[in-house]
């Protein structure tokens, strides 16, 4: 495999590191942690969108996302016991492609950690309007929503990024209790929703089950059908990524991470699928489609408002704890980017006082903020989306590579039929990514346009490894 540039050695470095964690999570906590970071906005707000996009396929639009994010998360997986050293799919690109495509991967996975923290404030936002309003209070509408939702500036977003920032800056981490506390309180939020929705199920509101058809396509506005929604609704699924990344926490890694990862995107595709096929049976699709707290305008529309402020309050409750892991998991990212010398070193600084890098932080909390603070969820979700399936794509690439390179590093985790998992999560991840809108594409590349002039302007010269050439071919 000659693919020239620089590549990172791979290290198991994490016991070098004098900060090194104490292995002390096993697999429930795990699981735990991955429901953690998974279960958010996805759920509880892009479920609306989705049945906008495919009408009631949208449960098969979640069941299409879990499956192509399953075979991602095995690749993951067998990468995290593999390369166990922060960074996730940057540092496993780095190793495997080289510093170039990293670069492209590091940048996109800003999209990823950043807007995915956006998307959530957003959710988070639409839930606290929907639970003030139903209860009798009408603040101005132009300090609750974007300008394409009707508003000006969406202010509980930007409150509740800065918030979460402000906490990351203090040294907050997640903790296991809190964690699993906040879990317990999502899905048993979900279980309810499910419970009292279900017995209102009506076929009726399944015809027409696919209105727009299955390929991506543009139709009344917008791209639509069930590969529009899958690409949406994909936002649902990750943050298990969070799993991988705490290889070094396991204490049996081999069997831990697998069940750890596996497990806990079989049970939130499971609940996912439940509470999708609850909703739109219950209530129709059109119904769904525009609000901003879809699961509460459900239970209300069906006679349960006390349950629908349950609802509500656990998703006011839980959702924070997404947008703290992502948020962390960001400054994560930049911290290995700048410690590898492509962006500034200062950025990796921790403060003395507080042990957290507070400039990092500061930066992230206010490009979330202010995307948050101007733009719809469906949007935010497509463009996170864009630069996670990218990140997959050469998660999925790089384990496969990987194989045939180095045959014999140590895998504590093995991926089963590698070759299959790892080719049909590029297919499934390439699909996704080009049933996305056309604008969004666009972004998406005009960003990763500007992140390249600032790599050949900046990074590539600062690189770590620019003395250090190591070649794929050598
Ligand atoms: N998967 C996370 C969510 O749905 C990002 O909120």
């Amino acid at each position: 495999m000659a693919i020239s540039g620089r590549l990172k050695p791979i290290e198991h470095d994490a016991g070098k590191d004098e900060h090194r964690l104490k292995p002390t999570l096993s697999w429930p906590h795990l699981i735990a942690l991955g429901v953690g970071a998974i279960v958010g906005t996805g759920i509880y707000t892009l479920t609306g969108v989705g049945a906008d996009r495919a009408g009631p396929a949208v449960i098969i639009a979640f069941a299409i996302a879990g499956a192509v994010c399953a075979c991602a998360a095995l690749a993951y997986a067998e990468l995290a016991t593999a390369i166990p050293a922060a960074g996730s799919a940057y540092t496993y690109t780095y190793s495997v492609l080289g510093e170039t495509t990293a670069w492209i991967i590091g940048w996109s996975l800003i999209l990823e950690y950043s807007l995915a923290c956006s998307g959530v404030a957003v959710g988070w936002s639409g839930y606290l309007v929907g639970l003030i309003e139903s209860a009798g209070f009408h603040p101005p509408q132009w300090l609750l929503a974007g300008p394409d939702a009707g508003g000006l500036i969406n202010l509980p977003a930007v409150l509740v990024s800065m918030g979460i920032a402000a906490m990351l800056m203090a040294g907050t981490r997640e903790s296991a209790t809190v964690n699993i506390v906040l879990v317990i309180i999502k899905l048993v939020a979900l279980g309810i929703f499910v419970a009292v929705v279900f017995p209102a199920f009506d076929p009726a509101n399944l015809h027409p089950f696919m209105p727009y058809g299955f390929a991506s396509h543009f139709e009344a506005g917008e791209k639509r059908g069930v590969m529009a929604a899958a690409a949406i609704v994909f936002f649902a699924f990750y943050g298990f990524d969070a799993v991988a990344t705490s290889a070094e926490e396991a204490r049996n890694p081999g069997r831990d991470l697998k069940i750890g990862i596996i497990g806990s995107m079989v049970l939130s595709t499971t609940i996912y699928i439940l509470v999708a096929i609850a909703a739109v049976g219950a209530v129709s699709y059109t119904v769904l489609g525009g609000s901003p707290e879809p699961l509460a305008l459900a239970l209300r529309e069906l006679g349960h408002p006390v349950t629908s402020w349950l609802v509500a309050g656990a998703a006011l409750v839980a959702l924070p704890s997404v947008i703290l892991v992502m948020m962390y998991g960001q400054s994560r990212i930049f911290f290995v980017m700048a410690r590898d010398g492509l962006l500034p070193r200062r950025l990796a600084a921790v403060s003395r006082r507080t042990g957290t890098p507070v400039s990092v932080t500061m930066l992230t909390g206010v490009f979330v903020s202010l995307i948050a603070a101007f733009f719809n969820v469906g949007e935010i979700a497509e463009l996170a989306n864009a630069g996670t399936l990218l990140a997959f794509i050469s998660v999925g690439a790089c384990m496969m590579i990987l194989r045939r390179r180095s045959p014999d590093l140590q895998r504590i985790f093995r991926c089963p039929a590698p070759y299959f998992v790892g080719t049909a999560a590029i297919i499934g991840c390439l699909y996704l990514l080009i049933s996305l809108p056309e604008k969004t594409l666009a972004r998406f590349v005009i960003w990763n346009a500007f992140g390249l002039v600032v790599y050949f302007l900046y990074g590539r010269s600062r690189s770590a490894l620019a003395s250090h050439i190591v070649d794929a071919a050598a």
